[in-house]
């Protein structure tokens, strides 16, 4: 199989009550094990690749990366997807580069002007058979050179979803809902806490999420954000020299709930970076006298096979779905 476009993955999820995984990468590690999990699990998969991951790794290497675990894995469907491209040049570049879908993230932007760069990426992504994540709200956290302060977010606003899909004709909506970037998506102020000291976030909006999917039956929904961050990692880091307080993520209940609704797309980035960078502190500790990164990166990459298989199963629900 070739790479594919998510539409048909979108239809399939959407009718089945699951949602496709959408993992960031930024380097082979990274792409062998997510790709080694799904292929496993018989699982479809979306690869996405930030503006960030871009300007680390260079487009063609990345894309390169990605056609190999596609040969590597011929019975799964993968979808190569721009995550947050922030301009026209920037989504044009990838659809001419190879890429099966973008997203553009006019969120920031006024309604108008989110609505007038979104068609003008439809367009021209149409044209040449690659589809649209659009995003209407915003998301607290960091994204690429964004910085949206706890409290300055915004949750979508229902009543205007049906006019900016018809209007700008993308193919699917990332919506803000309650999730949140990075590692710290809550402040403690925001949160409860339970028996053990853990950070308890507020629940997610399932409200806003059941009055848009009532005005979009059949369109599928995004969710960014979306990281659960494990304690078991989080631990990790800070018993091996790292120092990471309060970090605090999405409860995989709620995130299983909304991918039996009509979310479609569930993205995750900061589980990779925790897993990898737990294993390599607990490496590092274990074996102060290596230095062959091949010894650390490996616990790295099975860590990473590990988590998305555990997502794949027990939030997702698209294992066997290929
Ligand atoms: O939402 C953003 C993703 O986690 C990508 O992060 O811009 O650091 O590559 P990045
Ligand atoms: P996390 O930071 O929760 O992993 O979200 C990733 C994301 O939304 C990428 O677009
Ligand atoms: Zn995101």
């Amino acid at each position: 199989m070739s790479l594919v476009t998510t539409t048909e993955m979108f239809k399939k999820a959407y009718n089945g009550g699951y949602a496709v995984g959408a993992f960031n990468v930024n380097n082979m590690e990274i792409v062998q094990g997510i790709t080694e999990a799904a292929g496993e699990l018989k699982s479809p998969v979306i690869l996405q690749v930030s503006k960030g991951a871009r300007a680390y790794a260079n487009h063609t290497y990345l894309v390169k990366l990605v056609e190999a675990a596609v040969i590597e894995n011929p019975e799964i469907p993968i979808a190569l997807h721009l995550d947050h491209g922030d301009s026209f040049e920037l989504c044009k570049s990838c659809i001419d580069g190879g890429f099966t879908s973008v997203m553009i993230d006019a969120s920031s932007k006024s309604f108008e002007d989110n609505i007038a760069l979104t068609k003008q990426v439809v367009e021209y992504a149409h044209e040449h058979g690659v589809v649209v994540e659009a995003e209407l709200g915003t998301l607290a956290g960091i994204e690429d050179e964004v910085v949206v302060e706890s409290g300055h977010e915004s949750y979508t606003r229902p009543e205007e979803v049906e006019e900016f899909v018809t209007r700008t004709g993308c193919d699917s909506l990332a919506i803000a809902i309650g999730t949140s970037h990075g590692a710290y998506k809550f402040t403690a102020a925001q949160c409860t806490r339970n028996a053990d000291g853990i950070l308890v976030p507020p629940p997610l909006r399932f409200d806003v999420l059941e009055e848009v999917s009532k005005r979009l039956p059949g369109f599928p929904i995004v969710l960014h954000g979306s990281s659960s961050v494990p304690q078991e990692f989080v631990k990790m880091v800070n018993q091996y020299g790292g120092n990471m307080p309060d970090a605090v993520g999405i409860p995989e209940e709620q995130l299983r709930k909304a991918a039996t609704l009509s979310v479609c797309k569930i993205n995750i980035d900061s589980d990779i970076r925790l897993a990898m960078t737990g294993n390599i502190r607990k490496y590092f500790a274990e074996h102060p006298d290596h230095f062959d990164p091949r010894q650390y990166l490996k616990p790295a990459r099975q860590a990473v096979k590990d988590m998305v298989a555990h997502k794949i199963v027990n939030v997702l629900g698209s294992d066997g779905k290929a």
